[in-house]
């Protein structure tokens, strides 16, 4: 029997959204035979995201921990401790905390900075035959998530390879070898980052390395263990999602030269248009919840104790909810993306990630004048929850 959504089918990191149509059309609350519920309307997606007694604590389901080497592996113990798989006080405890370096202010002070770095990685990018990916999408946020961590920018290049390895923790597919590398990237991870604790507790800086160790919840610190597994969740946070909304989004204004060129001749739409691509292609295409609590959808219940997986990139092409959703229009207005989620785990950094990728597609839309996709075959990377390119060949033209 072919399943109606297999994450391993390879065709689902090439182009889902074949699949999603087929799903949202014939089965939208879709029980799957893997064992869980899977949804792909954007009214289904956003009730689960808001409801209450739904939960992201997966490590309380032995199958999850167990896949991922066990409750008390390196990999599962840090991921415990992350913002990210908390319910409740113990979620919002971590949250209270890491929110004070988001604000709307903040994002705002960091742009000049962004701006330089990116200029400096596109003036080193010259023109002729370039990879994006590599040049300037996942250097800028990576850059950007170090200096506002506290992690010393010489090391980026281990970082990103430790927390490529371990942000494939959430994907259904990963396999035993994945987890093994996982848990070896983990604790590389961890002692390098209890290093930089340890500095920060005897000389404090402006970063969150020292707004973590220095915190005080209610007269209570944050453990050690706390404070590095919610770095290592930022450091992936910060750049796993920014790097793909880069990617998705040139690919998609190369798809659609008139969108294109209506950014280049008015660049006040690319904020809006940043938008417009989380909805055409979503960064983060999945994620999962437990239910606690039964949750009643318009025409259908799930059942307490249910696994469900959300389906963003199909959420975003709803027609129930978006007119030609298949279309990239960067003038859409009334967008309510779902990229981002939303309830108590809505994206921290969805000023700062939207701000560095229109900072990025602002700049190259002004610095050249022609852009090409070169080469026959996009290769996505082999992660199913977080879509993204590999590499994004293009020729620029001054
Ligand atoms: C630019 C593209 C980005 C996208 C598409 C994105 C997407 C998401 C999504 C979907 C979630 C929630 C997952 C869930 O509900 O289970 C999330 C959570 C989060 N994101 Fe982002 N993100 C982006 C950038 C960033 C950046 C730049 C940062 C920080 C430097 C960041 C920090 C966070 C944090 C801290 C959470 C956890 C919130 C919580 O659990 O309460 N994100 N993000």
């Amino acid at each position: 029997m072919t399943a109606l959504f297999d994450p391993r089918d390879p065709a689902v990191r090439t182009d889902p959204y074949p699949i999603y149509r087929r799903l949202r059309e014939t089965d939208p609350v879709h029980w799957s035979h893997f064992g869980y519920w899977v949804l792909s309307r954007h009214a289904d997606v956003d009730a689960v995201l808001r409801a209450p007694g739904v939960s992201s604590e997966f490590y309380r389901n032995e199958v999850w921990a167990e896949r991922r080497g066990g409750l008390d592996s390196p990999l599962v113990s840090s991921v415990r401790r992350w913002m990210l798989m908390l319910d409740g006080p113990a979620h919002r405890r971590i949250r209270g905390v890491i929110s004070k370096v988001f604000t709307r202010g903040a994002v705002e002070r960091l742009q000049p900075r962004v701006a330089a770095e990116a200029n400096r990685l596109l003036d080193a990018m010259g023109e002729g035959e370039i990879d994006l990916i590599d040049s300037l999408a996942l250097p800028l946020p990576v850059t950007v998530t170090c200096e506002l961590l506290g992690l010393p920018t010489d090391n980026r290049v281990q970082c990103r390879q430790w927390t490529e390895q371990i942000s494939r923790v959430i994907d259904p597919s990963i396999t035993p070898d994945d987890v093994a590398e996982m848990n070896r990237a983990e604790t590389e991870f961890r002692s390098y980052v209890a290093g930089e604790l340890d500095r920060r507790r005897s000389a404090s800086q402006d970063d969150i390395l020292s707004l973590l160790v220095h915190a005080d919840v209610d007269g209570v610190r944050l453990t050690d263990e706390e404070i590095i597994a919610n770095v290592l969740f930022l450091f992936v946070a910060g750049h796993e999602t920014t790097v793909n909304l880069v990617g998705n989004g040139m690919l998609a204004l190369l798809r659609h030269p008139a969108q294109l060129e209506l950014l280049r001749s008015n660049p006040a739409l690319i904020p809006g248009a940043i938008d417009e691509i989380t909805r055409f292609d979503a960064p983060v295409q999945i994620v999962s919840r437990l239910l606690d609590e039964e949750v009643v959808l318009d025409d259908a219940v799930l059942p307490a104790g249910a696994k469900v997986m959300l389906l963003f990139g199909a959420a975003g092409r709803d027609p129930s909810r978006y007119a030609e959703p298949e279309s990239l229009d960067v003038t859409r207005t009334g967008i309510k993306t779902l990229a981002f989620s939303g309830g108590p785990h809505y994206c921290l950094g969805a000023a700062l990630g939207k701000m560095e990728s229109a900072v990025v597609l602002g700049e190259l839309l002004g610095r050249y004048s022609k852009i090409e996709l070169t080469g026959d075959e996009l290769v996505w990377r082999p992660n199913v929850s977080f879509r993204g390119l590999e590499r994004l060949p293009l020729r620029l033209f001054r």
